[in-house]
C-alpha cells in the first residue's frame, strides 16, 4: 500500500465564499486534506507562517499580492524536515492570486522531490486549477507531477464523495 502525506496550507477566518464574506471556523482547503485521509489514509501536515495572516479578507488578499510581488518566504512555525516514509505527497492550498500562497513555496523548497508522486490540489473561488500543477513542477524537482484536483471553496463541505473518488483513483 502505498504511504500517503498531505502537506496543506489553510487559513481560518474571513473569506469569501459564493459572493459573501463569511467566517470559517475551518478552512476549504484543511477541510479536503481530511476528506483525502479519511478515503485512503494519510498523514497530514499543516503549514502554518510565524506571523498570521490578516483575518479580513481584503486586507489578506493585499498582504498576500505584496507577498507575491516580493517573492517572499514567510517563516514558518515548523518545517516538515523530509519526506522519505512517503510515495504520494499531495500539495494543497487555495489559490491565492493564482497560485499557492507564498507559504507553500517556504515549506516546499526544503524537501527533497526526488522519485516521488506529487499531486496538486487547489480550493479557489474561480481560478480551478490555476498554476497549482505548473508551479509544483518547478518547485518539487525530480517529481512526478500528478492530476490536479480543483474544488471550489463555496462547493467544499458538499464534496467529501468527489474528494474521495479523486484520491482512491489517484493515491493508490
Ligand atoms: C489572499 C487571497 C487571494 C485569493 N486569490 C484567489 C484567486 O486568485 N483566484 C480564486 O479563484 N480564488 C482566490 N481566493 C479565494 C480562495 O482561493 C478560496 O476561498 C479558498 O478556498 C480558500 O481556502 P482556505 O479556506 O483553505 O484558505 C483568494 C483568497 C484569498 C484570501
Amino acid at each position: 500500500m502505498s504511504r500517503n502525506l498531505v502537506i496543506y496550507y489553510s487559513r481560518k477566518g474571513q473569506n469569501y465564499v459564493a459572493g459573501e464574506l463569511k467566517d470559517l471556523e475551518k478552512g476549504n482547503t484543511e477541510l479536503v486534506a481530511e476528506y483525502i485521509q479519511a478515503a485512503v489514509g494519510a498523514d497530514l501536515f499543516e503549514i502554518e507562517t510565524v506571523e498570521e495572516y490578516p483575518a479580513d479578507y481584503m486586507k489578506c488578499t493585499e498582504v498576500a499580492r505584496q507577498e507575491q510581488r516580493d517573492n517572499a518566504r514567510p517563516k514558518l512555525k515548523e518545517y516538515l524536515r523530509d519526506i522519505d516514509d512517503y510515495d504520494n505527497i499531495v500539495i494543497a492550498g487555495p489559490c491565492w492570486w493564482g497560485t499557492y500562497p507564498c507559504a507553500v513555496f517556504a515549506q516546499l523548497e526544503k524537501l527533497n522531490f526526488r522519485g516521488k508522486n506529487v499531486f496538486p490540489v487547489m480550493t479557489h473561488e474561480g481560478s480551478g486549477e490555476a498554476k497549482s500543477r505548473s508551479d509544483l513542477k518547478k518547485f518539487c524537482t525530480g517529481a512526478k507531477v500528478g492530476k490536479a484536483l480543483a474544488v471550489q471553496g463555496a462547493l467544499v463541505p458538499k464534496s467529501e464523495e468527489a474528494v474521495a473518488k479523486w484520491a482512491m483513483k489517484n493515491l493508490k
